[in-house]
Protein backbone atom coordinates (compact mmCIF):
# COMPACT_ATOMS: atom_id res chain seq x y z
CA UNK A 1 0.00 0.00 0.00
CA UNK A 2 1.06 3.59 -0.98
CA UNK A 3 2.03 5.70 2.08
CA UNK A 4 1.76 9.34 2.62
CA UNK A 5 2.04 12.08 5.08
CA UNK A 6 1.75 15.99 5.57
CA UNK A 7 4.96 16.09 7.52
CA UNK A 8 6.85 14.20 4.96
CA UNK A 9 5.55 14.78 1.59
CA UNK A 10 5.59 11.47 -0.55
CA UNK A 11 6.49 11.30 -4.06
CA UNK A 12 2.35 9.91 -4.30
CA UNK A 13 0.98 13.02 -2.61
CA UNK A 14 -0.36 15.41 -4.96
CA UNK A 15 -2.51 18.59 -4.03
CA UNK A 16 -6.30 17.99 -5.50
CA UNK A 17 -7.04 21.34 -5.12
CA UNK A 18 -3.44 23.81 -6.19
CA UNK A 19 -3.68 26.59 -3.88
CA UNK A 20 -1.99 29.88 -5.18
CA UNK A 21 1.53 29.67 -4.97
CA UNK A 22 3.38 32.72 -5.85
CA UNK A 23 4.99 31.75 -9.39
CA UNK A 24 8.96 31.30 -9.26
CA UNK A 25 8.99 30.62 -5.69
CA UNK A 26 9.05 27.34 -3.95
CA UNK A 27 7.43 28.29 -0.63
CA UNK A 28 4.99 31.41 -0.33
CA UNK A 29 6.60 33.85 1.41
CA UNK A 30 5.29 36.09 4.43
CA UNK A 31 3.87 39.41 5.01
CA UNK A 32 1.55 40.85 2.64
CA UNK A 33 1.53 39.97 -1.00
CA UNK A 34 4.17 41.71 -3.20
CA UNK A 35 5.90 42.64 -0.21
CA UNK A 36 9.33 41.14 0.34
CA UNK A 37 9.41 39.48 3.91
CA UNK A 38 12.62 40.82 5.86
CA UNK A 39 14.26 38.33 7.43
CA UNK A 40 16.50 39.95 10.33
CA UNK A 41 18.61 36.75 11.30
CA UNK A 42 19.51 35.96 7.39
CA UNK A 43 23.13 36.81 5.99
CA UNK A 44 23.48 38.77 3.21
CA UNK A 45 22.38 36.77 -0.13
CA UNK A 46 21.26 34.04 1.92
CA UNK A 47 17.58 32.36 1.32
CA UNK A 48 16.01 31.42 3.99
CA UNK A 49 12.75 29.70 3.84
CA UNK A 50 9.77 32.12 5.87
CA UNK A 51 6.82 31.30 7.20
CA UNK A 52 4.24 30.66 4.70
CA UNK A 53 1.29 33.99 4.81
CA UNK A 54 -0.93 33.61 7.77
CA UNK A 55 1.22 31.54 9.88
CA UNK A 56 3.00 32.04 12.87
CA UNK A 57 5.24 30.96 14.90
CA UNK A 58 4.65 30.89 18.31
CA UNK A 59 8.05 32.60 20.38
CA UNK A 60 8.99 32.56 24.21
CA UNK A 61 8.17 35.78 24.63
CA UNK A 62 4.29 34.83 24.10
CA UNK A 63 4.59 31.49 26.76
CA UNK A 64 2.94 33.13 29.05
CA UNK A 65 0.09 34.31 27.03
CA UNK A 66 -0.29 30.62 25.81
CA UNK A 67 0.27 29.48 29.54
CA UNK A 68 -2.76 31.80 30.94
CA UNK A 69 -5.09 30.79 28.03
CA UNK A 70 -4.24 27.29 28.70
CA UNK A 71 -4.69 27.18 32.22
CA UNK A 72 -7.90 29.14 32.46
CA UNK A 73 -9.48 26.78 29.43
CA UNK A 74 -8.55 23.92 32.19
CA UNK A 75 -9.98 25.11 35.01
CA UNK A 76 -13.17 26.35 33.24
CA UNK A 77 -13.57 22.93 31.94
CA UNK A 78 -12.48 20.86 34.93
CA UNK A 79 -15.14 23.52 37.05
CA UNK A 80 -17.99 22.36 34.43
CA UNK A 81 -17.18 18.68 34.44
CA UNK A 82 -15.84 18.52 30.86
CA UNK A 83 -13.64 16.16 29.94
CA UNK A 84 -10.31 16.70 27.28
CA UNK A 85 -10.48 15.17 23.77
CA UNK A 86 -8.07 15.53 21.17
CA UNK A 87 -8.77 14.48 17.57
CA UNK A 88 -6.39 14.63 14.60
CA UNK A 89 -5.38 17.70 12.42
CA UNK A 90 -5.61 15.37 9.35
CA UNK A 91 -9.31 14.47 8.35
CA UNK A 92 -11.05 12.85 5.55
CA UNK A 93 -12.33 16.04 3.77
CA UNK A 94 -15.48 14.61 3.07
CA UNK A 95 -15.95 14.99 6.99
CA UNK A 96 -16.28 18.75 6.49
CA UNK A 97 -17.59 19.23 2.84
CA UNK A 98 -20.55 17.62 4.29
CA UNK A 99 -21.59 18.62 7.44
CA UNK A 100 -20.38 22.62 6.93
CA UNK A 101 -22.27 23.20 3.90
CA UNK A 102 -21.69 23.88 0.24
CA UNK A 103 -21.94 27.70 -0.23
CA UNK A 104 -19.99 28.45 3.27
CA UNK A 105 -16.81 30.18 2.98
CA UNK A 106 -14.74 27.52 4.73
CA UNK A 107 -15.86 24.84 2.13
CA UNK A 108 -15.81 26.79 -1.15
CA UNK A 109 -12.77 28.76 -0.23
CA UNK A 110 -10.73 27.98 2.90
CA UNK A 111 -10.31 23.98 2.86
CA UNK A 112 -6.34 22.69 2.53
CA UNK A 113 -7.20 19.46 0.92
CA UNK A 114 -4.67 17.23 -0.35
CA UNK A 115 -4.79 13.87 -1.94
CA UNK A 116 -4.01 11.35 0.74
CA UNK A 117 -3.54 7.20 0.13
CA UNK A 118 -5.01 5.87 -3.04
CA UNK A 119 -6.33 8.99 -4.02
CA UNK A 120 -8.84 9.82 -1.30
CA UNK A 121 -9.16 13.59 -0.32
CA UNK A 122 -7.83 14.61 3.14
CA UNK A 123 -7.53 17.90 4.73
CA UNK A 124 -6.11 20.09 7.81
CA UNK A 125 -9.25 20.72 9.65
CA UNK A 126 -11.10 23.52 9.31
CA UNK A 127 -12.63 23.29 12.87
CA UNK A 128 -12.93 20.76 15.78
CA UNK A 129 -16.71 20.30 15.86
CA UNK A 130 -17.46 17.77 13.18
CA UNK A 131 -14.32 15.73 14.22
CA UNK A 132 -15.64 15.26 17.79
CA UNK A 133 -19.18 14.53 15.89
CA UNK A 134 -17.29 11.89 14.13
CA UNK A 135 -15.17 10.42 17.41
CA UNK A 136 -18.72 10.47 19.58
CA UNK A 137 -19.62 8.13 16.47
CA UNK A 138 -17.09 5.46 16.01
CA UNK A 139 -16.28 5.35 19.96
CA UNK A 140 -19.92 4.39 20.46
CA UNK A 141 -20.52 7.42 23.38
CA UNK A 142 -24.22 7.18 23.02
CA UNK A 143 -23.22 4.45 25.38
CA UNK A 144 -21.41 6.55 27.58
CA UNK A 145 -23.07 8.66 30.48
CA UNK A 146 -25.05 11.27 28.87
CA UNK A 147 -24.54 14.20 28.40
CA UNK A 148 -20.61 13.67 27.00
CA UNK A 149 -19.47 17.18 27.64
CA UNK A 150 -16.19 17.23 26.18
CA UNK A 151 -13.21 20.39 25.60
CA UNK A 152 -10.46 20.70 23.47
CA UNK A 153 -8.01 22.69 22.56
CA UNK A 154 -5.34 22.69 18.84
CA UNK A 155 -4.96 24.31 15.87
CA UNK A 156 -7.69 24.52 13.15
CA UNK A 157 -6.38 25.62 9.38
CA UNK A 158 -8.61 28.14 6.85
CA UNK A 159 -7.41 29.43 3.65
CA UNK A 160 -8.58 32.86 3.83
CA UNK A 161 -7.45 35.90 3.16
CA UNK A 162 -5.32 37.25 5.97
CA UNK A 163 -5.48 40.19 8.33
CA UNK A 164 -5.36 41.31 11.84
CA UNK A 165 -7.19 38.14 13.80
CA UNK A 166 -7.43 36.18 10.82
CA UNK A 167 -4.75 33.58 10.41
CA UNK A 168 -4.21 30.75 8.00
CA UNK A 169 -3.32 28.68 11.26
CA UNK A 170 -4.82 29.62 13.88
CA UNK A 171 -5.44 27.94 17.75
CA UNK A 172 -9.00 27.06 19.04
CA UNK A 173 -10.61 26.46 22.43
CA UNK A 174 -13.69 24.82 22.40
CA UNK A 175 -16.27 23.08 24.28
CA UNK A 176 -18.85 20.46 23.17
CA UNK A 177 -21.75 18.47 24.91
CA UNK A 178 -23.48 15.80 22.98
CA UNK A 179 -26.35 13.52 23.57
CA UNK A 180 -28.59 15.99 25.54
CA UNK A 181 -31.13 18.74 24.39
CA UNK A 182 -32.46 21.07 26.43
CA UNK A 183 -31.77 25.16 27.09
CA UNK A 184 -29.75 24.77 30.15
CA UNK A 185 -27.37 23.20 28.07
CA UNK A 186 -27.37 25.83 25.80
CA UNK A 187 -26.96 28.33 28.65
CA UNK A 188 -24.55 26.76 30.33
CA UNK A 189 -22.03 26.75 27.34
CA UNK A 190 -23.14 30.59 26.67
CA UNK A 191 -21.57 31.13 30.56
CA UNK A 192 -18.66 28.91 30.35
CA UNK A 193 -17.45 30.81 27.12
CA UNK A 194 -18.26 33.91 28.86
CA UNK A 195 -16.89 33.33 31.67
CA UNK A 196 -13.79 32.14 29.96
CA UNK A 197 -13.37 35.75 28.55
CA UNK A 198 -14.64 37.41 31.43
CA UNK A 199 -11.50 35.29 33.65
CA UNK A 200 -9.05 36.85 31.39
CA UNK A 201 -10.29 40.14 32.04
CA UNK A 202 -11.81 40.64 28.47
CA UNK A 203 -14.88 42.73 27.40
CA UNK A 204 -17.24 40.71 25.57
CA UNK A 205 -20.52 41.09 24.25
CA UNK A 206 -22.66 37.97 23.93
CA UNK A 207 -24.78 38.57 20.41
CA UNK A 208 -27.90 35.55 20.28
CA UNK A 209 -30.43 34.29 17.75
CA UNK A 210 -32.28 31.32 17.28
CA UNK A 211 -31.93 30.06 13.48
CA UNK A 212 -35.04 27.25 14.34
CA UNK A 213 -35.23 24.02 12.97
CA UNK A 214 -34.54 22.55 9.40
CA UNK A 215 -38.47 23.50 7.99
CA UNK A 216 -37.94 27.28 9.88
CA UNK A 217 -35.48 27.73 7.81
CA UNK A 218 -36.55 26.52 4.49
CA UNK A 219 -39.73 28.46 4.92
CA UNK A 220 -37.90 31.37 5.95
CA UNK A 221 -35.12 31.33 3.14
CA UNK A 222 -38.45 30.97 0.58
CA UNK A 223 -38.97 34.77 2.39
CA UNK A 224 -35.59 35.98 2.14
CA UNK A 225 -35.20 35.20 -1.17
CA UNK A 226 -38.09 36.48 -2.27
CA UNK A 227 -36.97 39.69 -0.20
CA UNK A 228 -33.38 39.75 -1.97
CA UNK A 229 -34.44 39.13 -5.03
CA UNK A 230 -36.38 42.49 -5.00
CA UNK A 231 -33.14 44.72 -3.93
CA UNK A 232 -30.87 42.17 -6.08
CA UNK A 233 -29.38 46.09 -7.84
CA UNK A 234 -28.66 47.12 -4.13
CA UNK A 235 -26.67 44.16 -3.60
CA UNK A 236 -22.95 43.44 -3.93
CA UNK A 237 -21.36 41.09 -6.50
CA UNK A 238 -20.73 39.12 -3.60
CA UNK A 239 -23.83 38.77 -2.08
CA UNK A 240 -25.58 38.26 -5.57
CA UNK A 241 -23.52 35.05 -6.10
CA UNK A 242 -24.36 34.26 -2.42
CA UNK A 243 -28.50 34.80 -3.26
CA UNK A 244 -28.25 31.53 -5.79
CA UNK A 245 -25.49 29.55 -3.36
CA UNK A 246 -26.39 30.66 0.24
CA UNK A 247 -28.67 33.05 0.52
CA UNK A 248 -28.31 33.16 4.58
CA UNK A 249 -24.64 33.97 4.10
CA UNK A 250 -26.28 37.94 2.53
CA UNK A 251 -27.26 38.58 6.24
CA UNK A 252 -23.60 38.12 6.99
CA UNK A 253 -22.33 40.36 4.40
CA UNK A 254 -20.26 43.17 5.53
CA UNK A 255 -20.28 45.19 2.77
CA UNK A 256 -22.15 48.62 3.64
CA UNK A 257 -24.08 48.67 0.67
CA UNK A 258 -25.89 44.87 1.72
CA UNK A 259 -25.96 46.44 5.44
CA UNK A 260 -29.24 48.61 4.40
CA UNK A 261 -30.83 45.79 2.16
CA UNK A 262 -30.22 43.14 5.23
CA UNK A 263 -31.25 45.72 7.83
CA UNK A 264 -34.61 45.62 6.06
CA UNK A 265 -35.07 41.94 5.79
CA UNK A 266 -37.43 39.42 7.08
CA UNK A 267 -35.92 38.61 10.28
CA UNK A 268 -35.65 34.51 10.96
CA UNK A 269 -36.85 34.95 14.30
CA UNK A 270 -40.72 35.72 12.98
CA UNK A 271 -40.47 32.26 11.13
CA UNK A 272 -39.64 30.10 14.21
CA UNK A 273 -42.05 27.50 14.86
CA UNK A 274 -44.12 27.36 18.62
CA UNK A 275 -41.32 24.99 19.80
CA UNK A 276 -38.47 26.70 18.58
CA UNK A 277 -39.68 29.90 19.95
CA UNK A 278 -40.31 28.84 23.46
CA UNK A 279 -36.82 26.83 23.12
CA UNK A 280 -35.48 30.31 22.63
CA UNK A 281 -37.04 32.21 25.36
CA UNK A 282 -35.84 29.19 27.74
CA UNK A 283 -32.18 29.93 27.11
CA UNK A 284 -32.41 33.57 27.37
CA UNK A 285 -34.28 33.22 30.80
CA UNK A 286 -31.48 31.19 31.96
CA UNK A 287 -29.13 33.64 30.72
CA UNK A 288 -31.00 36.40 32.71
CA UNK A 289 -31.07 34.23 35.60
CA UNK A 290 -27.50 33.55 35.10
CA UNK A 291 -26.58 37.17 34.85
CA UNK A 292 -24.92 37.01 30.97
CA UNK A 293 -25.97 40.52 29.41
CA UNK A 294 -26.84 39.46 26.11
CA UNK A 295 -28.09 41.53 22.57
CA UNK A 296 -30.34 40.10 19.98
CA UNK A 297 -28.73 39.65 16.55
CA UNK A 298 -31.56 38.98 14.36
CA UNK A 299 -29.01 38.67 11.12
CA UNK A 300 -26.59 36.41 13.42
CA UNK A 301 -26.78 33.28 11.03
CA UNK A 302 -23.13 31.64 11.91
CA UNK A 303 -20.77 30.41 8.96
CA UNK A 304 -21.26 26.98 9.06
CA UNK A 305 -24.23 25.20 8.17
CA UNK A 306 -24.63 22.37 10.69
CA UNK A 307 -26.66 24.68 13.38
CA UNK A 308 -30.15 24.64 14.33
CA UNK A 309 -31.97 26.87 16.78
CA UNK A 310 -29.18 28.43 19.50
CA UNK A 311 -26.34 30.50 17.46
CA UNK A 312 -24.55 32.85 19.46
CA UNK A 313 -21.08 34.80 18.79
CA UNK A 314 -18.87 36.65 21.76
CA UNK A 315 -17.83 40.13 20.52
CA UNK A 316 -15.14 42.09 21.59
CA UNK A 317 -17.10 44.85 23.34
CA UNK A 318 -14.65 47.70 23.06
CA UNK A 319 -15.52 51.54 21.91
CA UNK A 320 -16.55 51.88 17.79
CA UNK A 321 -13.21 53.19 17.18
CA UNK A 322 -10.88 50.61 18.19
CA UNK A 323 -9.51 48.48 15.55
CA UNK A 324 -10.87 45.22 17.22
CA UNK A 325 -14.24 46.86 17.67
CA UNK A 326 -17.15 43.59 17.04
CA UNK A 327 -14.17 41.50 16.15
CA UNK A 328 -15.79 37.91 16.72
CA UNK A 329 -13.39 36.19 19.87
CA UNK A 330 -15.94 32.99 19.76
CA UNK A 331 -18.89 31.38 18.54
CA UNK A 332 -21.27 28.58 18.19
CA UNK A 333 -24.62 27.37 19.00
CA UNK A 334 -26.87 23.73 18.74
CA UNK A 335 -26.22 21.31 16.22
CA UNK A 336 -28.82 18.50 16.42
CA UNK A 337 -28.25 16.79 13.50
CA UNK A 338 -24.93 16.17 12.67
CA UNK A 339 -24.24 13.22 14.44
CA UNK A 340 -27.20 11.88 12.06
CA UNK A 341 -25.56 13.27 9.57
CA UNK A 342 -22.35 11.60 10.14
CA UNK A 343 -24.01 8.26 10.11
CA UNK A 344 -24.59 8.47 13.93
CA UNK A 345 -27.86 7.75 15.66
CA UNK A 346 -30.16 10.60 16.42
CA UNK A 347 -28.08 12.66 18.82
CA UNK A 348 -28.56 16.41 19.94
CA UNK A 349 -25.34 18.74 20.25
CA UNK A 350 -24.33 22.06 21.19
CA UNK A 351 -20.67 23.83 21.80
CA UNK A 352 -18.62 26.44 21.10
CA UNK A 353 -15.38 27.58 20.14
CA UNK A 354 -12.91 30.47 21.09
CA UNK A 355 -10.21 32.10 18.65
CA UNK A 356 -6.99 32.04 21.05
CA UNK A 357 -4.97 34.48 18.55
CA UNK A 358 -8.00 36.70 18.74
CA UNK A 359 -8.21 36.10 22.64
CA UNK A 360 -3.93 37.39 22.80
CA UNK A 361 -4.52 40.69 20.90
CA UNK A 362 -6.14 41.37 23.95
CA UNK A 363 -4.05 39.64 26.25
CA UNK A 364 -1.03 41.37 25.15
CA UNK A 365 -3.07 45.03 25.56
CA UNK A 366 -3.47 44.26 29.35
CA UNK A 367 0.51 43.67 29.45
CA UNK A 368 1.27 46.85 27.70
CA UNK A 369 -0.97 48.67 30.53
CA UNK A 370 -0.25 46.05 33.44
CA UNK A 371 3.23 44.26 32.55
CA UNK A 372 3.11 42.70 35.83
CA UNK A 373 0.36 40.43 35.46
CA UNK A 374 2.06 38.80 33.04
CA UNK A 375 5.62 38.23 34.54
CA UNK A 376 6.89 35.53 32.59
CA UNK A 377 10.43 34.47 34.02
CA UNK A 378 10.66 31.08 34.67
CA UNK A 379 13.11 31.54 36.94
CA UNK A 380 14.13 34.50 39.01
CA UNK A 381 17.73 33.09 39.34
CA UNK A 382 20.77 32.33 37.56
CA UNK A 383 23.75 29.73 38.04
CA UNK A 384 26.83 31.53 37.11
CA UNK A 385 30.21 28.84 37.43
CA UNK A 386 34.23 29.40 37.37
CA UNK A 387 36.57 27.10 36.95
CA UNK A 388 36.30 23.26 35.56
CA UNK A 389 35.95 21.83 39.14
CA UNK A 390 33.15 24.25 40.21
CA UNK A 391 31.41 23.70 36.63
CA UNK A 392 31.20 20.14 37.71
CA UNK A 393 29.63 21.26 41.09
CA UNK A 394 27.09 23.21 39.25
CA UNK A 395 26.32 20.68 37.27
CA UNK A 396 25.46 18.60 40.18
CA UNK A 397 23.52 21.45 42.11
CA UNK A 398 21.62 22.62 39.30
CA UNK A 399 20.34 18.68 38.75
CA UNK A 400 19.88 18.46 42.64
CA UNK A 401 17.90 21.56 42.69
CA UNK A 402 15.71 20.76 39.71
CA UNK A 403 14.71 17.45 41.21
CA UNK A 404 13.27 19.17 44.05
CA UNK A 405 11.13 21.45 41.54
CA UNK A 406 13.85 24.74 41.73
CA UNK A 407 14.27 25.94 37.87
CA UNK A 408 17.67 27.96 37.64
CA UNK A 409 18.57 29.45 34.46
CA UNK A 410 22.23 28.55 33.62
CA UNK A 411 25.19 28.49 30.75
CA UNK A 412 27.69 26.37 31.88
CA UNK A 413 29.20 26.37 28.52
CA UNK A 414 30.17 29.64 29.24
CA UNK A 415 33.24 30.48 31.08
CA UNK A 416 33.80 33.65 31.80
CA UNK A 417 32.12 34.97 35.06
CA UNK A 418 31.22 38.35 33.16
CA UNK A 419 29.66 36.80 30.35
CA UNK A 420 27.30 35.03 32.82
CA UNK A 421 26.38 37.38 34.47
CA UNK A 422 25.73 39.54 31.61
CA UNK A 423 22.91 36.93 30.54
CA UNK A 424 21.84 36.99 34.07
CA UNK A 425 20.76 40.57 33.42
CA UNK A 426 19.36 39.57 30.40
CA UNK A 427 17.01 37.18 31.78
CA UNK A 428 16.11 39.94 34.55
CA UNK A 429 16.32 37.63 37.56
CA UNK A 430 16.64 38.98 40.56
CA UNK A 431 19.83 37.07 42.41
CA UNK A 432 22.65 34.63 40.58
CA UNK A 433 24.30 32.07 42.36
CA UNK A 434 27.93 31.72 41.95
CA UNK A 435 30.23 28.88 42.22
CA UNK A 436 34.18 29.48 41.91
CA UNK A 437 36.68 27.62 42.80
CA UNK A 438 37.17 28.82 46.19
CA UNK A 439 33.83 28.16 47.00
CA UNK A 440 33.95 24.19 46.18
CA UNK A 441 37.15 23.95 48.79
CA UNK A 442 35.26 25.72 51.46
CA UNK A 443 31.79 23.95 50.56
CA UNK A 444 30.02 27.17 49.85
CA UNK A 445 28.47 29.28 47.77
CA UNK A 446 27.81 32.98 46.78
CA UNK A 447 24.18 34.54 46.14
CA UNK A 448 24.09 38.33 44.48
CA UNK A 449 21.68 40.37 44.63
CA UNK A 450 21.40 41.79 41.05
CA UNK A 451 20.13 45.21 41.34
CA UNK A 452 22.33 46.14 44.19
CA UNK A 453 25.41 43.60 43.83
CA UNK A 454 25.78 42.62 47.86
CA UNK A 455 27.20 39.24 47.57
CA UNK A 456 26.40 36.88 50.69
CA UNK A 457 28.49 33.77 51.50
CA UNK A 458 26.48 30.32 52.43
CA UNK A 459 26.98 27.04 52.95
CA UNK A 460 26.35 25.00 49.97
CA UNK A 461 24.37 22.72 51.66
CA UNK A 462 21.51 25.48 52.69
CA UNK A 463 21.26 26.33 48.88
CA UNK A 464 17.78 24.72 48.82
CA UNK A 465 16.59 26.49 51.71
CA UNK A 466 17.57 30.06 50.98
CA UNK A 467 16.98 29.52 47.51
CA UNK A 468 13.49 28.91 49.04
CA UNK A 469 13.38 31.38 51.02
CA UNK A 470 14.58 34.21 47.80
CA UNK A 471 12.13 32.34 45.62
CA UNK A 472 9.10 33.26 48.42
CA UNK A 473 9.98 36.79 48.88
CA UNK A 474 10.46 37.56 45.33
CA UNK A 475 6.54 36.29 44.74
CA UNK A 476 5.79 38.49 47.53
P1 LIG B 1 -16.15 29.67 14.14
O1 LIG B 1 -17.01 30.86 14.43
O2 LIG B 1 -15.87 29.37 12.72
O3 LIG B 1 -16.84 28.44 14.86
O4 LIG B 1 -14.77 29.84 14.90
C1 LIG B 1 -14.72 30.11 16.29
C2 LIG B 1 -13.72 31.21 16.56
O5 LIG B 1 -12.45 30.88 16.01
C3 LIG B 1 -14.06 32.55 15.94
O6 LIG B 1 -14.97 33.28 16.72
C4 LIG B 1 -12.70 33.23 15.90
O7 LIG B 1 -12.37 33.80 17.17
C5 LIG B 1 -11.77 32.06 15.65
N1 LIG B 1 -11.37 32.03 14.23
C6 LIG B 1 -12.10 31.56 13.19
N2 LIG B 1 -11.42 31.70 12.04
C7 LIG B 1 -10.24 32.28 12.37
C8 LIG B 1 -9.07 32.68 11.63
N3 LIG B 1 -9.00 32.49 10.31
N4 LIG B 1 -8.03 33.25 12.31
C9 LIG B 1 -8.11 33.43 13.65
N5 LIG B 1 -9.16 33.06 14.39
C10 LIG B 1 -10.21 32.50 13.77
C11 LIG B 1 -16.37 27.16 14.84
O8 LIG B 1 -15.28 26.83 14.42
C12 LIG B 1 -17.31 26.18 15.49
N6 LIG B 1 -16.69 24.85 15.44
C13 LIG B 1 -17.64 26.58 16.90
C14 LIG B 1 -18.58 25.60 17.54
C15 LIG B 1 -18.26 24.62 18.41
N7 LIG B 1 -19.87 25.51 17.29
C16 LIG B 1 -20.38 24.53 18.00
N8 LIG B 1 -19.40 23.96 18.66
Amino acid sequence: MKKSSLGKPAKNVKPARVLPVKKGTEAPVAGTEGEAPEIKGARRGAKTPATLRGMKDILPKEEVYWTLMRRTAENLARAYGYNYIETPIVEEAGLFLRTLGKGTDVVDKEMYIFEGDEGAKICLRPEPTASIARAFIIHGMHSWPQPVKVWTMGPMFRHDRPQAGRYRQFHQFGCEVLGERDPSIDAELIVMAYNYLRDLHIPVQVAMNSIGNLEDRERYIVELVGYLRGKRSYLSEESKKRLHRNPLRVLDSKEEQDRVVVEEAPQIIDWLSDASRQYFMKVLEYLDELEVPYVLQPTLVRGLDYYSDTVFELLADVPAEDPHAGLALGGGGRYDGLVEQLGGRPTPGAGFGIGLERTMLFLKRQAEQDPARFHDSVSPLFFAQLGEQARRRALYLIEQLRRVGIVVYHNVAKSSLKAQLELAHKYGVSHALILGQKEVQDGTIIIRDMDSGIQEIIDEKKVEVEVRKLLAKDRG
